[in-house]
């Protein structure tokens, strides 16, 4: 009995440590790129690959940029402590002073679409819808 109690005070313990201190592992860990796909959560989930567009040349800060709209450089981002703050809706939310850049479908649209349509270096994107919405992931 009393070894049981000392086995789960054990466990709880590093359970504890381990939700407190979940940065601890990952200390020095820099913030990059993601190389895998990923999707971009929301009512209309769509897909992002980084690989595609950076193929083509681009810099991060042609979609990245800060709370001042300055292009956040690739240098720039993996010194950031939270990779969070990359989210686009962290930022354009009800709070964002303008309200044409409260919607993630307004962002989003201006920023991926525009370039699709537009081209890129004589390239373009998918604008049908199904260029970049997936099913539901969820
Ligand atoms: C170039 C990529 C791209 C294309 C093409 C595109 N979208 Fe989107 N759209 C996005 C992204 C990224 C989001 C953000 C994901 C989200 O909020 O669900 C989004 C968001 C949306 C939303 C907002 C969901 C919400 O939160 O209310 C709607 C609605 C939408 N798209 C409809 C469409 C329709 C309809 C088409 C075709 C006419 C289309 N989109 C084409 C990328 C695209
Ligand atoms: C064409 C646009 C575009 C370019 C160029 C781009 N990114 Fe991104 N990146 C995105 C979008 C969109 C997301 C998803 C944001 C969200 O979920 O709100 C993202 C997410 C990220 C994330 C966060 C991943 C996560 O899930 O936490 C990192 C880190 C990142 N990008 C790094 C980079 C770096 C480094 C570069 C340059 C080498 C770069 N990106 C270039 C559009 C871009
Ligand atoms: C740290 C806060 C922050 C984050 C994160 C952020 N933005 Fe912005 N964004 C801003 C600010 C501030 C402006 C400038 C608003 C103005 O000038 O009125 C802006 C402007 C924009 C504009 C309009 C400017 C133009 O050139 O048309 C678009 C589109 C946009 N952001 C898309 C995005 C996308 C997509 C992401 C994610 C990849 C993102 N933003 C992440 C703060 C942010
Ligand atoms: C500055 C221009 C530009 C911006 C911004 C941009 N794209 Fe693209 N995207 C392209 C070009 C050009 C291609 C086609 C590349 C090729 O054919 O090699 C492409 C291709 C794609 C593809 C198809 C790639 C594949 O491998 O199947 C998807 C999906 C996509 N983009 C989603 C997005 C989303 C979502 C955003 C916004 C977060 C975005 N793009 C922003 C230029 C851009």
């Amino acid at each position: 009995m009393r070894s049981k109690i000392i086995t789960l005070t054990t466990t709880l313990t590093i359970a504890i440590f381990m939700i407190t201190n979940p940065s601890k592992s990952t200390e020095n860990q820099k913030i990059t790129m993601p190389t895998e796909e990923l999707v971009i959560e929301g009512k209309k989930p769509a897909r992002f690959p980084h690989s595609t567009h950076l193929a083509i040349g681009l810099d991060c800060g042609i979609c990245h940029h800060d709370e001042e709209h300055q292009p956040l450089s690739s240098l720039a981002i993996k010194v950031m402590v939270d990779s969070s703050t990359l989210h686009c809706v962290s930022c354009h939310n009800l709070k964002h002073p303008d309200k044409k850049l409260q919607k993630a479908k307004d962002i989003f649209h201006a920023l991926c679409k525009n370039c699709h349509k537009a081209g890129y270096e004589g390239k373009n994107g998918p604008t049908k819808c199904t260029g970049c919405h997936i099913k539901k992931s969820k």
